[in-house]
């Protein structure tokens, strides 16, 4: 089974690159379910319904979230009713939305995620690994999913490497989000889970992840907010990763980064 995964898609910039690359990543790597992390698609600031349906409509399956989940206020009121959109299941109980789901593609594949989010260096939430742990039993490879990918939305590397070992055997992949910068590091592990540190964001390059530099820098330089932070607008790289699993065990036989337009280095996956 093959799964592409996209980190987090950053404004217009973003959206219109992972939108026009869809029919030909579909075409050449066939995948069975394309999933994107969508946190930053409205203005670098959450996700709108109407974002989410173009997103669905140009053939993205699963759309997850993290920190920036409810910029916008209304998807409050709109992720109740759309199965595709998650948001971290480690939020509290009360959140609208759900943070782990298994869907079902038209050729009968099953796919599992579990969405956390960290907690070194961000918002204090429930623990990520008793959170994965609370679902890992009912997803098992072979057994409720054919794969299981496991998101951790976190900035610390640390803690984004001790999910995948902690996951090491159980999932098909655990890839982080939320630094918005792809990591070298794509690799299986002795158990079988295949683990990128960060997939990278959709989004234009020449920025402070994602937003125009001029306010980043005067809040570094000046310490003082001067305006608002706009998403860049320049050429986007779509980044993501292509997985692929063993039919019959579950587990990562390949994890490939991909890296598309814009101002970093190719990288596409040999089909
Ligand atoms: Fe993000
Ligand atoms: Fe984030």
């Amino acid at each position: 089974m093959r799964v592409l995964y996209f980190g987090d898609v950053v404004g217009r910039a973003g959206r219109d690159a992972l939108l026009a690359a869809q029919s030909d990543l579909r075409a050449r790597l066939k995948p069975d379910f394309i999933i994107a992390n969508g946190e930053n698609a409205a203005g670098g600031f959450g996700i709108t319904g109407k974002i989410c349906e173009e997103l669905y409509a140009a053939g993205i399956d699963v759309i997850l979230l993290g920190n920036h989940a409810f910029d916008q206020r209304e998807t409050l009121g709109y992720i109740g009713g759309d199965s595709k959109l998650l948001r971290p299941h480690n939020f509290p109980k009360a959140v609208p939305g759900r943070g782990a789901a298994i869907f079902k593609n038209g050729k009968g594949k099953r796919l599992g995620i579990i969405h956390v989010m960290g907690r070194v260096f961000m918002d204090p939430l429930d623990d990520p690994f008793a959170s994965v742990a609370g679902e890992l039993p009912k997803m098992t490879l072979g057994g409720s999913v054919d794969f299981l990918l496991v998101d951790i939305h976190a900035e610390a590397t640390s803690e984004k490497m001790a999910m995948a070992h902690f996951c090491d055997g159980k999932a098909t992949a655990v890839i982080g989000t939320h630094s918005h910068i792809p990591t070298a590091d794509a690799q299986i592990l002795p158990g079988g889970t295949a683990y990128q540190t960060d997939a990278g964001m959709c989004g234009d390059y020449n920025s402070v992840i994602g937003m125009d530099p001029a306010e980043p820098m005067n809040r570094f330089v000046r310490k003082v907010p001067g305006g608002k932070f706009e998403a860049a607008l320049g050429p986007a790289t779509v980044c993501g990763v292509l997985i692929d699993s063993d039919d019959a065990t579950g587990l990562a036989r390949r994890i490939e980064p991909i890296r598309l337009g814009g101002r970093l280095k190719a990288a596409l996956p040999e089909a």
